[in-house]
């Protein structure tokens, strides 16, 4: 088996910040740079339908702080109400953070557009973004099964709203409050479990918290937002790929640098820690309104099962479980998740993603409605096994990380997805490679 070794200092930049500094560059007023944008399918598809809504979006690619190549994005807008009539369906690609946060915008709008995706976003739940809208009385509609094509008929005349959200979703908070940023007069979006704080810290909107843990977004309605810059960190969900590797693999040790580890997104690698994974956190510092750091990883022998079962340490790590659930099932033969239920609406179903390739690898698996357990390893089939990427990158990701920890021949179908978010995944494990 072989061990990786080194530093990365090219991790794709986060996808959730980047996404949003697009988002908010469209809809403040004046010039904003965006540094460190990603290259990645996903936020590619942001840019691509800002444009289309007739947003004037440069892209250059300049050389970054480490030497590496990086995106600088420059967005040029007149303010809430830049956008034009698109002249064509608004094509989202995998990424449903666009469709959704992108629709909240489009609510404010005088005209209709339609949110279209790729097959795999064209089967996720959009009630939770037509609810809200057409509460505050925009008109949206949906196919039979409340899934996209999204139709939205906005209104300038969008009422506040005071709004607790139904399920834990940062993009379903981040859509109200892009919204209620147009509305006349000031509006509040309600949390009862925590999820990702960007929007509200990249906006400066304010954060109420009541006795009983619940938060509020307060969102000032018609209120000019002044461009700013922004600086994109290094992006978690993607470190926790190369973490895995370094923790499941011999001999391995990985430093890597400017990972974001903002609380809402870096929880696991506190679970991991309990669990005895060698992990540790070098020159913390805040850039970018974000906390920052340097992620040390080392072969870690003796970690402890993950189980997992708090819904709001669920919330802040939903993006990570398919690889925390391989890499406990490789370090340990064991795993066991409960209060997951909103894995099965992501850009795959990963509870059955995992179990199914899971099982495929030789693991035991049992899957509940809002999660699963792994209940111990068999014989590893030999041969070249066959897995699936089920249409979704940290599927794929999860498995050719396993596929090194196990020194097994897998091939993953489909694997070309992972360039939606990590298109340089496996030049950075070849480059570690010891
Ligand atoms: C995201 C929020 C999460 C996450 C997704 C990105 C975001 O989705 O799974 O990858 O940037 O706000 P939900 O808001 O649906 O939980």
């Amino acid at each position: 088996m072989k061990a990786y070794k080194g530093e990365v200092s090219n991790l794709p930049p986060d996808k959730s910040i980047a996404h949003r500094a697009a988002l908010i560059g469209a809809i403040a007023e004046g010039v904003t740079e965006i540094s460190n944008f990603s290259g990645g399918f996903d936020n590619q598809s942001t840019l691509g339908v800002l444009r289309d809504c007739g947003i004037d979006i440069t892209q250059e690619i300049v050389t970054g702080p480490h030497g590496h190549p990086a995106r600088q994005v420059v967005i040029r807008s007149s303010g809430l109400w830049g956008f034009t009539r698109p002249a064509k369906e608004l094509m989202c690609n995998n990424s449903g953070s666009t469709m959704r946060m992108l629709a909240g915008m489009l609510a404010a709008q005088p005209f209709e557009s339609t949110l279209v995706g790729d097959s795999s976003l064209m089967r996720r739940p959009m009630r939770r973004v037509a609810d809200p809208l057409r509460l505050m009385g925009a008109e949206v509609t949906l196919s039979a099964e409340e899934t996209a094509p999204v139709v939205v008929r906005g209104t300038r005349d969008l009422r506040p709203i005071s709004y607790e959200l139904p399920v834990p979703s940062a993009q379903v908070k981040s859509l109200v409050a892009f919204a209620a940023l147009h509305a006349d007069g000031e509006s509040r979006v309600i949390e009862t479990l925590p999820s990702r704080n960007h929007t509200e810290l990249m906006l400066g909107l304010e954060v109420e918290e009541f006795s009983d843990g619940r938060r509020a977004v307060v969102i000032p309605g018609r209120k000019t937002i002044p461009a700013k810059p922004f600086l994109v960190p290094a992006d978690p969900s993607a470190a926790c790929f190369i973490i895995a590797l370094g923790l499941l693999c011999p001999d391995s040790e990985i430093l890597i640098r400017d990972v974001c580890l903002n609380p809402t997104r870096a929880e696991y690698i506190d679970l991991l820690v309990e669990s005895g994974a060698d992990v540790m956190i070098e020159n913390r510092r805040t850039s970018g309104g974000e906390a920052v750091g340097d992620v040390l990883v080392r072969y870690s022998p003796s970690m402890s099962p993950l189980r997992i079962s708090d819904p709001g340490t669920v919330a802040n790590i939903i993006d990570e479980i398919p690889m925390l659930a391989v890499l406990s099932a490789c370090a340990t033969g064991e795993f066991e998740l409960h209060n997951a239920f909103e894995l099965r609406g992501k850009e795959s179903d990963r509870i059955s993603a995992v179990t199914g390739n899971l099982g495929r690898l030789g693991f035991s698996c049992e899957e509940f409605p809002d999660g699963f357990s792994i209940t111990g390893r068999g014989r590893i089939p030999g041969g070249r096994i066959a897995v699936e990427s089920y249409h979704d990158h940290r599927i794929a990701m999860s498995f050719a990380v396993a596929a090194r920890a196990l020194d097994a021949d897998v091939d993953i179908a489909g694997e070309e997805v992972i360039g939606v978010s990590f298109p340089n995944f496996f030049d950075i494990i070849g480059a570690l490679e010891a």
